[in-house]
């Protein structure tokens, strides 16, 4: 395959010098390569080629038990200037780093492919896409990069001979001697997830799993993506996109910013209860994690999905709790880190309330339930084609995207926080994202159910100062015409026995339903400290009768002593961004200080 893009050209010349692989391949994102690929990943012990009959042309991977998750800690934004990247954020000086980087890539590839991984965030030929090109030489990189996103020769051809690319350089860091024999999933101890936002490039080292080394997912779409969107006057989010069809045929779309493993994919892909279904709702996928969302010449915020395939949570997924992304896996899928059963077919905690016999953990050991340890890693996923989801909205590819009528925040949390509310305006919506509380998951190295302040979800992405971040969100507010109303969600509610308080999955149908009609004036709400409420009779429960008053009562309740504290953990980040910090955030805590 060939290219006269001559930048790109002389970057695959210098990183070649540098790494040192002993081959060189440019991916053409055929289907011949695919299976090419996924065969020596599985003569080289990576993929565990699935049961054909039960999983088509699928592959079960195992990682390093040390490289399963993003890693935080080890996440930089090397802006030129420390205050630039802000308090959120890891900071080297872009210099220094360099160095470091280019002492950790020298020979880093030796033994090894590089793999020219040219890809497309966003439909191919649209204006607002970005190209990325990811040199790696990981195999398990390439495929998974075909699936994630527009990868080979078509984006290539976007590119052009003049086009402008995101370099995103990765290395697993584990180059292999002569004759030295590999290990199923290479990886670094040492690992670096670098970002440089004014250059406009990713230098990642040491690790192969997910957000740190599909370099379009996070770290393009996200982290390099906030960037350029603050300098052009758009946004980059960690969001879903859905569209809600009522009867009557009228659709809407949403976004839904909620932290990783709290319920992007779950609601992207809802199934609204058999009531709603009989009545002829639908809901919609447009995206289940990113979102690029712009203001258009009518003043309308619209979204699209820059990827073009799902890495969503294995466990907990089921036929019950989400069919739709069950039917988007038979086949052509990637299962990282889940069990596999003794015919052939994957497993992990939750896909069925029994565990079947005869199980394969993640790491390779026969398993049973006397362990006491999940079969699963609660962090492994599964890679899965867009195209593939039964419920996918025949605009997901429009370069144009979709209309927003409502953003969505929401967390995980176990108190405090009630089922559902509505912004008062713009400026307190972007009060309660910036305020976002959630539970720590699998999702990144570390400890797990501790609250963290992630404001719109994005602490770990956001690509520069969070308070310049906060800025650009009321600014946005001048030039949409038909602004977005504003929720806030919670479907993790606990009671004192530790038990979920509202039902979830497709029943948070009933508070998307509820948001339908605020968008369309049809629902009147009231007013509380917090925001917009609805009263008990505007939820419609029909076919959830056990679902009670008291219940309703309780998952909306607004407890005084659990307000003061929130108010006061939130201030924490308020103080770390203070010079960075828009007024209006300001007036807006004291607002809610006094209401409470
Ligand atoms: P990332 O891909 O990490 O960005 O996360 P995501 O937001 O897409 O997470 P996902 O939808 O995969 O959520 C995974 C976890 O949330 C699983 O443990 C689900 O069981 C749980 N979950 C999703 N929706 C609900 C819900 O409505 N109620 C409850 N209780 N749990 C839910
Ligand atoms: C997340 O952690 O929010 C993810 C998974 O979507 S990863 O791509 O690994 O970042
Ligand atoms: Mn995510």
């Amino acid at each position: 395959m060939t290219t006269q893009n001559q930048r790109l050209l002389q970057w695959v010349g210098e990183i070649t010098e540098l790494c040192q692989p002993d081959h060189v391949h440019w991916c053409d994102g055929s289907q011949a390569e695919w299976d090419r690929l996924c065969n020596e990943l599985v003569a080289a012990g990576t993929f565990i080629r699935l049961n054909p009959e039960l999983r088509p042309n699928s592959f079960l991977a195992r990682s390093h038990p040390a490289d399963v998750a993003r890693v935080e800690d080890r996440t930089y934004i090397c802006s030129h200037r420390r205050v630039d990247a802000g308090p959120t954020n890891h900071w080297v000086d872009p210099a220094e780093m360099k160095a470091t980087l280019r002492g950790l890539f020298r020979g880093s590839m030796r033994g090894r492919t590089l793999y020219v991984v040219p890809f497309c965030m966003g439909p191919l030929g649209s204006p607002f896409s970005l190209t990325g090109v990811q040199l790696t030489d990981s195999a398990y990189v390439a495929v998974s990069m075909r699936i994630m996103t527009r990868m080979g020769a078509a984006a290539l051809e976007h590119l052009g001979e003049h086009g402008a690319f995101v370099p995103c350089l990765h290395s697993l860091g584990a180059p292999l001697a002569p004759g030295e024999t590999d290990v199923p999933w290479p990886c670094n101890d040492t690992k670096y997830i670098v970002h440089f936002p004014e250059e406009r490039s990713i230098w990642s080292f040491g690790s192969g799993y997910g957000g740190n080394a599909l370099l379009g997912k996070k770290c393009l779409a996200l982290r390099i993506a906030s960037a350029v969107a603050h300098d052009e006057g758009w946004l980059a989010e960690h969001m879903l996109i859905s569209g809600v069809e009522a009867p009557d045929g009228r659709k809407t779309y949403v976004t839904a910013a909620f932290p990783s493993a709290c319920g992007k994919t779950n609601f992207a892909m809802l199934v609204p209860p058999r009531s709603y279904q009989n009545a002829g709702w639908k809901v919609t996928t447009i995206g289940d994690d990113i979102a690029w969302l712009r203001v258009d010449d009518d003043g309308r915020l619209r979204a699209i999905n820059p990827e073009a395939g799902y890495f969503g949570v294995a466990p907990g997924t089921s036929w019950e709790s989400n069919p739709n992304a069950m039917t988007t896996v038979r086949a052509n899928s990637i299962f990282t880190n889940v069990a596999l059963t003794p015919d052939g077919d994957v497993w992990w905690e939750g896909l069925t309330e029994q565990p079947p016999a005869g199980l394969t953990d993640w790491m390779g050991r026969a398993w049973s339930p006397e362990l006491g340890q999940p079969a699963a890693h609660p962090n492994s996923r599964f890679t899965a084609p867009a195209s593939q989801c039964p419920t996918i909205d025949p605009a997901w590819d429009d370069p144009s995207g979709v209309p927003i009528s409502a953003i969505i925040f929401g967390g995980r949390r176990a108190t405090t926080m009630p089922l559902v509310f509505q912004a008062f305006n713009w400026v307190h919506g972007v009060f309660l994202g910036s305020n976002m509380g959630s539970e720590t998951t699998a999702a990144a190295a570390g400890a797990t159910g501790q609250v963290r302040r992630d404001p719109m979800a994005m602490l770990p992405f956001c690509g520069y100062n969070m308070g310049d971040y906060f800025n650009h969100w009321i600014e946005m507010r001048r030039h949409i015409r038909h602004l977005p109303r504003i929720f806030h969600v919670n479907w993790f509610r606990r009671d004192a026995e530790g038990r979920f308080q509202w039902p979830g999955f497709g029943e948070n149908m009933r508070v998307l339903h509820w948001i339908f009609d605020r968008c369309h004036g049809r629902a009147r709400g009231h007013e509380t400290q917090l925001g917009w409420m609805p009263r008990y009779d505007e939820i419609n429960f029909e076919g959830l009768e056990s679902f009670t008053r008291e219940d309703f009562d309780r998952v909306m309740n607004v407890d005084p002593q659990e307000w003061r504290r929130e108010i006061l953990s939130a201030e924490e980040l308020y103080l770390s961004l203070y010079d960075h910090l828009p007024k209006e955030l300001v007036f807006q805590r004291e607002l809610l200080a006094g209401r409470v």
